[in-house]
């Protein structure tokens, strides 16, 4: 959601902006555009791709060793080309970019119309880039002073870099809430919402906190302080990623890289943590809250999307491992009630990117009630991985695809490892029956391989329903968090409208859907509650409707029944959501593929959704 990068150093900025936003496309956008400073100060944007950003400045003066591009996703005011970013002020006198959300725009606005200044744009980005104005003109102080009175004023969220038309070597950095990452180059600074654009540069960065404006000149040392004028000092950081992970590698889109990067994505979240051989889990990230969690008397864990899915088999987990009360809580739902949250409760915040604004708004909600927060994220450095009190990162690598595939089995597997690591410290578990678990989840990487090599069934099935209205996902227990996830990959990126259920609940309503186009994905895997589902799928197959099931390998019982199935290896029931949700992923890819749909940029979405 809203990509920034900045450049100021020796190299022309033109290609260092573009290649940058290019590598932000994954977050969502619907137009971009771009500012550099030669003679004059330039912006150019436009409703779009940053493809037609390039066709735009086709033709165009594009010199500058100093810059700043965006790409927007649409909250105020319509994607069209006055809305874009960079904003220019009234006199164009500054240029400025913003991602998040300034919720006092409206007042604002009002008292600066009452002083003149006349809005090209809807958007609230427009109106802070007067505020600075009006603060430099009427005040008599330098640009960082203003953007720092201006950010006094301002409510909401933002990540903004400002440049000026009278300086060629100054780029101003600010955030509160959205990310802001600054490269330190040789003679050289980077600025972006994330790591991806800067990562080929230099692996030095800066993650600038909460209320904190950059000053970043040319040939000079980064200086930072707060928005309250307290001085901070740079802390510089060592980037972990590598270039690879930021490419296609042969694939044709991110998202089947990232279906197929599982076996190793699940390895790497395990690395290091889990011992089968000692009988041990070491959760590093955590060991000074063991304890605390130890003492517990419940968990709540607060997500969106696919990681709130992932916190649901976390709760199945906890429960029958650890035997501890467990809520999953839609993070947009638990900052708007009065949740009850005492000292004692541990709150689990998962999120691949970090930065999702609800999860975040419950983070300090139940942080302002004394509870103890303990983060599952995937980006190293992101917000939530900073704001919580502890957590453990889930190592899955850049997830470039909207659509999340191997965050999500990163999530569980790293759930997995909590919940066997809190039973064996509660002492909930037998050590034989614990050493078993360890020792089959030690095989899941290899056994997540071979359920990749079943996808000729897979496209068969694709081909033969891609054109359908509906889709129904069933699943019990553990895996009805699968049929949830299942049902959201697929509206997501093939725009079909899918459901998920648990399967006892269909007689409760959906079998009312259900004839002869509606097909039925069951997750029918043979421990738990297979008999139970097995009935589920009588009814269905009662009502003429379409079962394509998916099966533990040599299953017969289902397989006489169902009109597809697809096998994955045996393994603990616990477990198998790490196994029957990869068919899923692919089925739903290649549906999208089928139906020529963007796969890695579904329209409407985000990667990391930075407003509520
Ligand atoms: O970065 P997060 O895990 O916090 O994101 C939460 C959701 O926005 C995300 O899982 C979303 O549902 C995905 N597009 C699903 O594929």
């Amino acid at each position: 959601m809203c990509g920034i990068v900045a450049y100021v150093g020796p190299q022309q900025a033109y290609p260092i902006l573009i290649k940058g936003l290019k590598r932000l496309e994954y977050r969502g956008y619907d137009s971009a555009g771009i500012a550099l400073l030669n003679s004059k100060l330039n912006i150019f944007k436009t409703k779009g791709k940053v493809s037609e950003l390039e066709k735009l400045v086709k033709d165009a003066d594009l010199r500058g060793t100093i810059g700043i591009a965006h790409t927007r996703w649409a909250t105020h005011g319509e994607p069209n080309n006055e809305n874009a970013h960079p904003h220019f002020s009234q006199s164009k006198s500054i240029a400025l970019i913003h991602n998040g959300i300034i919720e006092n725009y409206a007042s604002l606005r009002k008292e600066l119309e009452s002083r003149g200044y006349v809005f090209q744009s809807s958007t609230d980005t427009e109106v802070l880039t007067n505020l600075i104005e009006d603060i430099q003109i009427n005040e008599g102080v330098d640009l960082l002073e203003a953007v720092r009175i201006a950010l006094n004023q301002v409510i909401g969220a933002y990540a903004i870099v400002v440049m000026s038309h009278d300086d060629n070597d100054t780029l101003i950095a600010a955030r509160k809430g959205s990310p802001l990452v600054i490269g330190i180059g040789i003679d050289e600074y980077f600025v972006a919402s994330d790591a991806s654009p800067i990562i080929e540069y230099t692996k030095n960065v800066v993650y600038l906190d909460n209320e904190e404006v950059a000053l970043i000149r040319r040939n000079k040392d980064l200086k930072i302080k707060t928005i309250r004028n307290k001085d901070k000092t740079p802390y510089i950081q060592e980037l972990e990623m590598n270039l690879d992970a930021l490419e296609k590698g042969g694939y044709e889109h991110f998202m089947l890289k990232e279906i197929h990067e599982q076996p190793h994505s699940i390895q790497d979240s395990m690395r290091g943590r889990l011992h089968a051989e000692l009988g041990a889990i070491t959760l590093g990230g955590i060991l000074d809250y063991e304890q605390k969690l130890i003492n517990a008397s419940k968990i709540t864990i607060v997500a969106c999307g696919t990681s709130w899915h992932a916190g649901l088999v976390g709760e199945y987990l906890f429960e029958d491992l650890a035997r501890i009360p467990v809520e999953v809580e839609y993070a947009s739902e638990f900052r708007y009630r009065n949740p009850i949250i005492c000292e004692k409760d541990i709150i689990i915040a998962i999120s691949q990117s970090g930065e999702t604004a609800d999860t975040l708004a419950a983070i300090e909600l139940a942080k302002s009630k004394g509870a103890t927060i303990l983060g599952i994220c995937n980006v190293v450095g992101s917000s939530i991985a900073r704001v919580t009190h502890a957590g453990i990162y889930t190592h899955a690598g850049p997830e470039i695809g909207v659509a999340s595939t191997k965050a999500f089995t990163s999530q569980v597997a790293v759930l997995t490892l909590m919940a066997l690591r809190l039973a064996q410290l509660k002492g909930t578990i037998p050590k034989t029956r614990f050493n078993q678990l360890l020792n089959e989840l030690e095989l899941i990487p290899e056994k997540v391989q071979q359920t990749l090599k079943g996808s000729k069934k897979v496209l068969e099935i694709a081909e033969k329903f891609k054109d359908v209205r509906n889709f129904l996902y069933l699943g019990r227990g553990y895996n009805f968090p699968v049929a949830l996830e299942g049902a959201l990959k697929l509206k997501e990126i093939s725009y079909i409208h899918a459901e998920g259920y648990p399967a006892a609940e269909m007689k409760h309503g959906p079998i009312a859907l259900i004839d002869e186009q509606m097909p039925v994905v069951v997750i029918a895997t043979n421990k738990g509650t297979y008999e139970k589902v097995i009935s589920n799928i009588q009814e269905v197959k009662a009502r003429k409707g379409v079962v394509i099931a998916i099966v533990t390998e040599g299953d017969l019982a289902v397989k006489g029944m169902a009109d597809y199935t697809i096998e994955i290896p045996e393994t603990e029931e616990m477990f198998v959501p790490l196994l029957a949700t990869i068919p899923l992923q692919k089925l739903s890819y290649h549906i999208a593929v089928m139906r020529g749909c963007n796969v890695d940029q579904p329209r409407n979405l985000a990667k990391s959704v930075t407003v509520e």
